[in-house]
């Protein structure tokens, strides 16, 4: 079970991006995917959840297939996603960014569940503030903060440490070891940052003008890999 990736291909109009790319996470596991800028790795998180369908290969889900199926579908099965650059709705409060997180995935409640500030404390007392006047740091938490509401069991995340500083981005590593730990979730980490990658992850796959060239367990990932496919 898990998400299984097989050979797909994907397209931004004419552009093949994506070649042949073949990727499998077990339950409960991490797996990072690295590379440098333009190598297809956004587009690999686009084409799991459906922004971006790949034209051909398969994508499997707990043996449910993915093809067919929209965005928000896919949510259903217990994907959630968080895209690179947070993507948080500005000129609402960070309630009601949590609210409508909730919402798409069909809980009608209005109370945000307990486990979430016990998750991200610091967003308890700004729930009332617009999510455009939030630090970096406190967007990224509200960012994992609306996936996590929606209690998936897959996690989808593209670059959470991009542009942080340092406490902040060991606040959010512990967050991602709890999440795997507490909630049972599988996550799919897109990440640059090599020594969050090798904090949080148990696998990894290189990506290289959009082909995975190298890939295993994290203790394979050495300083002469990083060095031959990633900027360091
Ligand atoms: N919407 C789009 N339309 C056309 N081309 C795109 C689009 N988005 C990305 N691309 C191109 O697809 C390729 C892969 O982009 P992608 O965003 O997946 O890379 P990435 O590995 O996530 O890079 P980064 O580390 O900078 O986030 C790049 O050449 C990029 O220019
Ligand atoms: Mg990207």
């Amino acid at each position: 079970m898990g998400l299984e990736v097989q050979d797909i291909n994907t397209f931004y109009g004419t552009s093949h991006i994506l070649h042949g790319v073949s990727l499998s996470i077990a339950d409960g596991v991490t797996v990072s995917v690295l590379g440098r800028n333009g190598v297809g790795k956004s587009t690999l998180l686009k084409s799991v959840i459906g922004i971006n369908p790949p034209h051909s290969g398969n994508i499997q889900f707990n043996g449910i297939d993915l093809a067919n199926q929209k965005t928000h579908d896919r949510a259903r099965t217990g994907i959630s996603y968080v895209p690179q650059g947070r993507e948080i709705i500005p000129d609402i409060t960070v309630y009601e960014n949590l609210l409508v997180a909730m919402r798409g995935k069909g809980n009608k409640n209005k109370e945000i569940p307990k486990f979430i500030f016990d998750f991200f404390p610091s967003l308890k007392p700004i729930q009332k503030q617009k999510g455009g006047t939030l630090s970096g740091g406190q967007q990224q938490q509200l960012s994992i903060a609306r996936a996590l509401i929606q209690e998936p069991t897959l996690l989808l995340l593209d670059e959470p440490t991009e542009g942080l500083q340092p406490s902040v981005v060991e606040e959010i590593d512990d967050i991602i070891k709890r999440i795997r730990s507490e909630k049972n979730c599988s996550i799919l980490l897109v990440e640059q940052n090599l020594e969050f990658v090798r904090a949080v992850t148990q696998h990894f796959a290189i990506m290289d003008s959009g082909r995975i060239v190298e890939e295993g367990e994290i203790d394979m990932l050495t300083d002469e890999l990083a060095g031959q496919y990633l900027t360091v």
